[in-house]
Parts: structure tokens; sequence; C-alpha cells
């Protein structure tokens, strides 16, 4: 089936099985190897990628279902002489040891500032009606749908953090 997608600002035309997770679409069909396959079972969040600005494990959703959707992986942030904030801010905290699951945590972090901005609670914030501060405790609820096998943890969340307290100063 015939699918268009707005991938990285740019219109791309896909001919799929119909059954084609979106993740296969991007990594294989593509060639946008920076979204990665670890379980693909919703477990890992090596997969997670933007659509229409909410992130998402793309191993556990079908391609078909992103007719006309607009997609950021990571390579649709920035550029290996021009990082954005939050890949930057991985470098400079060590938040990554094989970096793996780098581009998963980096494009969920993307997600979760955006939800925190928005006001959106999470499981662990104590006024539901939003303007939660990032705390350690608010960050990692937040991210704990991506999994790093190194336990690069402390580094993601000061990375994290360190972006939050720029934007917030804005
Ligand atoms: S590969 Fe999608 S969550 Fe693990
Ligand atoms: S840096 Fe290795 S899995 Fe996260």
């Amino acid at each position: 089936m015939d699918i268009r997608m707005t991938v990285n600002g740019e219109e791309r035309s896909l001919d799929l099985d119909p059954r084609t997770s979106l993740l296969d679409a991007l990594r294989d069909d593509l060639r946008l190897t920076g979204t990665k396959k670890g379980c693909d079972h919703g477990q890992c969040g090596a997969c997670t990628v933007l659509v229409n600005g909410r992130r998402i494990n793309s191993c556990l959703t079908l391609a078909a279902m992103h007719d006309g959707d607009e997609i950021t992986t990571i390579e649709g942030l920035g550029a290996e002489d021009n990082l954005n904030d939050l890949q930057a801010a991985f470098v400079e905290c060590d938040g990554f040891q094989c970096g793996y699951c780098t581009p998963g945590q980096i494009m969920s972090a993307t997600g979760m500032l955006n939800e925190a901005a928005e006001g959106m609670p999470s499981h662990v914030s104590a006024d539901l009606n939003g303007g939660a501060d990032l705390s350690d405790a608010e960050i990692a609820e937040r991210m704990s749908g991506n999994l790093c096998r190194c336990s690069a943890y402390p580094f993601i969340r000061k990375a994290i953090s360190s972006v939050a307290e720029k934007e917030a100063a804005e």
C-alpha cells in the first residue's frame, strides 16, 4: 500500500506491506537507522520517535496508521557539527556509554520537555493541574519508558535537567 509521511521535514512516499511497523519503515525503507530496534516489543524505548510532536514507540505502531503524519527522528534534531541542546547536553554530561539507547532517550526527552511545558502531570507530580518543576524524580518518572543497559541514568537525568533549566531561563 502507498503511504505518505513527512519525515524530518521532508515529504516521503512509501510502498509498504500493510504489516510494516513504523520502526521498520524508518530503518529499512527510509534508511534512517538512527532510530534503534532494541526489544521490538514496546519495553525499552530505543525506538522512540515523535509523531505530530508526541513521543511514541515506533515498534508498536504500523506505518500504515501514520499516513499524512509528521514524524521526527533523531536525524531531524541536529547535525553532527550542529547538535541541538539535548544532544550537546548528553555529550557534555556523559549521558551515554554504548549509545545504543541514546537516540530513543533524546527523542523521549524532547517529547517529555514539551509535555512538561504544556503542564502535563506525571505519576509523581504533586499537583495534577500542571506546573511541575522538573525535579530528579519527575525526570526519572517521565523517562521511565527508556531503558539503558549501561545504567547511564544519573547522567541522562543531569543532561535533561540542564536543558530544562536553560529553557526555563529563556
Ligand atoms: S524497540 Fe520499541 S520499545 Fe524496544
Ligand atoms: S548508553 Fe548503553 S544502553 Fe544506554
